[in-house]
């Protein structure tokens, strides 16, 4: 069993959708990450989805339409908010949780009253969702708990032991998940930072945004402790810390793989480094889950991340990378 990377034709297109049809999974590039999807509207197809991931089966999945006059179909109430967001937003990186439709499976919502709808703008994933003619249902297509992917190649390594058809889309644009914001209730609500900011909601929308209470969060799985996380130990420390830590883990032996944006650290201290710009929030963003997967392939001990300026334009890459680096040991 081998996955198969498509590159993008017609045929292939055409290929992809004619397997979602017969209710089979598909690897779907998108501007955010890729996202393995099924027919939204087919029970039997969804169950792979979760088999797939080894998900827990009451995490809600994000339905992918094809733009905004579909997405309403999927939901029972379509508020004004909403209608803003989406003339603003789609196709784009923004998931909208909404009331639920009467016809949207269980599977789907995780038995919650409402789901999450959005339009991509890749224009593959535009291309699938046209042939295909209906809504995919399309969590991030890595095993769950896992580094999110942001290449055909990211997905084919997280599924080596199957025969999923990947449509290969390039380098996903964006590099984080879509931002989702809640608009089920009357005080709108950030439930994922993302690469649309909660200043360009606020902006947009006149109101300030509510924060979201842990006690009160809907299921996310995104918003677990742990999530987004390579498999070898990663810690995130502040700069000030980094040199010392450095210098302990080599003197206790240890490989470590650092991800850092300061100039002032010695190459010698590590097994592998990466350095990405630290005055560019948006191309960290790009590169962040390349980066540490290729670190996870290492052979590594201790993944360790500089943790990154602390202003709303980093706002995703702190939320990810505090998940990835979380541990309860
Ligand atoms: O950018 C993205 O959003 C990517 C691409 C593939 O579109 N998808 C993605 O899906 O990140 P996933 O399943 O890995 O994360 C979706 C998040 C989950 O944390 C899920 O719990 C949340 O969306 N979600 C979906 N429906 C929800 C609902 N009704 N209420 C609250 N959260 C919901
Ligand atoms: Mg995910």
């Amino acid at each position: 069993m081998n996955p198969t990377i498509l590159s993008g034709t017609r045929s292939n297109i055409a290929l992809a959708a004619a397997a979602l049809r017969r209710g089979e999974i598909v690897g779907m590039p998108t501007e955010t990450v890729y996202g393995l999807a099924a027919d939204a509207g087919n029970a039997a197809a969804l169950a792979k989805v979760f088999a797939a991931k080894g998900r827990p089966a009451d995490h809600p999945l994000i339905v992918h339409v094809a733009n905004t006059a579909t997405a309403k179909t999927w939901a029972s109430v379509w508020p004004e908010t909403a209608q803003k967001l989406a003339d603003a937003f789609w196709p784009g990186p923004m998931t909208l949780i909404v009331q639920r439709a009467a016809h949207v499976l269980d599977a789907v919502t995780g038995g919650q009253s409402t789901v999450g709808i959005r339009v991509p703008a890749h224009p593959l994933a535009l291309a699938l969702l046209k042939a295909f003619g209906g809504a995919v249902a399309a969590p991030s297509a890595n095993k769950f708990g896992h580094v999110s992917p942001t290449t055909a190649a990211h997905v084919a390594a997280e599924f080596s032991d199957s025969n999923l058809l990947i449509l290969d889309g390039g380098a996903c644009d964006i590099g984080v998940e879509s931002t989702i914001i809640d608009v089920s209730s009357s005080r709108p609500r950030v439930l994922r930072p993302g690469r649309i900011r909660s200043d360009d909601i606020e902006q947009l929308l006149g109101v300030r945004l509510s924060s979201v209470e842990p006690t009160e969060a809907p299921r996310v799985s995104g918003s677990l402790d742990s999530h987004y996380a390579p498999r070898t130990k990663t810690l995130m420390l502040v700069t000030e810390a980094l040199n010392l830590f450095l210098d302990a883990a080599r003197d206790a032996g240890k490989r470590v793989g650092l991800i850092h944006y300061s100039s002032q650290l010695s190459t010698k201290r590590v097994k592998q480094r990466v350095t990405l710009d630290g005055n560019n929030a948006q191309q960290f963003e790009h590169d962040i889950y390349a980066k540490l997967r290729m670190l996870d392939d290492a052979a590594l001990d201790l993944i360790v991340i500089e943790a990154p300026p602390t202003d709303g334009h980093w706002d995703a890459v702190n939320d990810r990378l505090r998940r990835a680096s979380f541990s309860s040991r």
